[in-house]
């Protein structure tokens, strides 16, 4: 599949945005074990909020391969402009606009899923992306706003006529929220309904799902999110079962506690050791859960020091902090192969203290530092 200047071998399997998860480690985590792409947390399209932490993290991409996709927030065409030339400006490759997240405290600023309701508003915000930026702007959706009002088929064509050059659907509404079934032949009709590429989400937690979805769906590919929560090697897992390929084992033992201390160590340095702390907990808690259920999660919560998290990780898998991961293939370094081993270099790529630039302004127009109330996730 092309998108822009990338061109994104074999079967497509992105990593869905996920506020508060997909950051910055995890997402280079997912690709370094085979993830086709990984979209970043929605970052609001309000420049004014990205001094806070939250926003300076979420606008943080250094040392990610490409394609860098940017998911924005926003209900107003100007300022979803200013944020996407801006992202552009620091590196991104691709603008993705979040029409799906149904928190309330998103819907309740009429942005998000909430959108779909308000089909000429959307349209003119995707006009005014496609218009702001040369990068591929794409689209991330639910069905409708609830069963009676479903409308994602008709969103895709106003999508695709303003220019989008790829739509994710989830195949739930936002009144759904996570509950019941995914509905498949919903995401069928967006696929119906367009030329351009749709990927289906929704529920897809192995690659058996993920060939049922996509025969059912006709979808280009497929996006998994909370699947791949202490599985990051799980959509590398699904492109390589959807290759025909053998599907790479999920790492055991020494090789796992490497890669969570690896994960847990990015961390660290991305948000620093007290946010950090806390951060690294869930996925902690989320990697011991799916691979080591054997093991009582409590005592790792309970620990208040990054350190001691790291050490406490150390000692349940047998290993000395210190100690190296095995070399391997490198997906990042040939990604047509979609079978991530255990690379070497994942200490490199996961944990390298980001190069902070922080900018001074937008477009040439300073940032204010104080009295702006924070963002908060969806
Ligand atoms: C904790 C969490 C945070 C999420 N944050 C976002 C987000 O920032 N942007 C977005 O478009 N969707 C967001 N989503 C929705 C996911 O991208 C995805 O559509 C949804 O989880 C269904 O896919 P899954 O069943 O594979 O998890 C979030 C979901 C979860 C669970």
């Amino acid at each position: 599949m092309i998108l822009g200047s990338h061109d994104l071998p074999g079967p497509i399997v992105f990593l869905a945005p996920m506020a508060g998860i997909s950051d910055r480690p995890f997402r280079s985590l997912c690709r370094s074990l085979g993830a086709s792409a990984a979209v970043s947390e929605m970052l609001t399209s309000d420049t004014r909020l990205w001094h806070t932490a939250k926003s300076r993290n979420r606008l943080d991409h250094h040392g990610e391969a490409g394609p860098r996709i940017v998911q924005l927030l926003g209900n107003q065409p100007d300022a979803l402009a200013l944020a996407a030339r801006a992202n552009v400006s620091r590196g991104a490759d691709i603008i993705d606009l979040n029409l799906g997240c149904p928190a309330k405290k998103v819907c309740n600023n009429a942005a998000g899923s909430a959108l779909l309701a308000d089909e000429a508003l959307v349209e003119r915000l995707l006009l005014a992306l496609t218009a702001a930026v040369r990068v591929p702007v794409t689209l991330k959706m639910r069905l409708g706003i609830d069963r009676e009002h479903i409308n994602a088929d008709r969103i895709a064509v106003i999508a695709e006529t303003a220019g989008v050059a790829m739509i994710s659907v989830h195949g739930r509404t936002r009144a759904c929220g996570y509950r019941g079934q995914v509905d498949l032949d919903g995401i069928a009709r967006v696929v119906d309904a367009v030329r351009i590429p749709v990927l289906a989400n929704g529920d897809i937690a192995s690659p058996e799902d993920a060939r049922a979805v996509i025969q059912r769906t006709g979808a280009a590919g497929v996006m998994v999110g909370r699947a791949a929560q202490g599985r990051p090697w799980l959509p590398g897992q699904i492109r390589a079962g959807l290759s025909d390929l053998p599907i790479p084992p999920a790492p055991v033992g020494a090789d796992l506690g490497r890669l969570i201390r690896a994960h847990v160590t990015a961390v660290h340095e991305q948000y620093g050791s007290e946010r950090g702390l806390r951060i690294a907990r869930k996925h902690i808690g989320w990697y011991l859960e799916h691979n080591r259920p054997d093991v009582d999660r409590r005592p790792f919560l309970a620990i208040t020091d990054a350190r001691g998290q790291l050490a406490a990780l150390a000692a349940l898998f047998g290993e000395s902090a210190a100690s190296q991961m095995k070399p391997g293939r490198d997906p990042n370094k040939n990604p047509s192969d979609p079978r991530g081993e255990m690379p070497h270099e994942l200490l490199d790529a996961c944990c390298s203290r980001p190069q902070r630039k922080w900018p001074t302004g937008v477009d040439g127009h300073s940032l204010p530092t104080r009295g702006i109330r924070q963002d908060r996730d969806g």
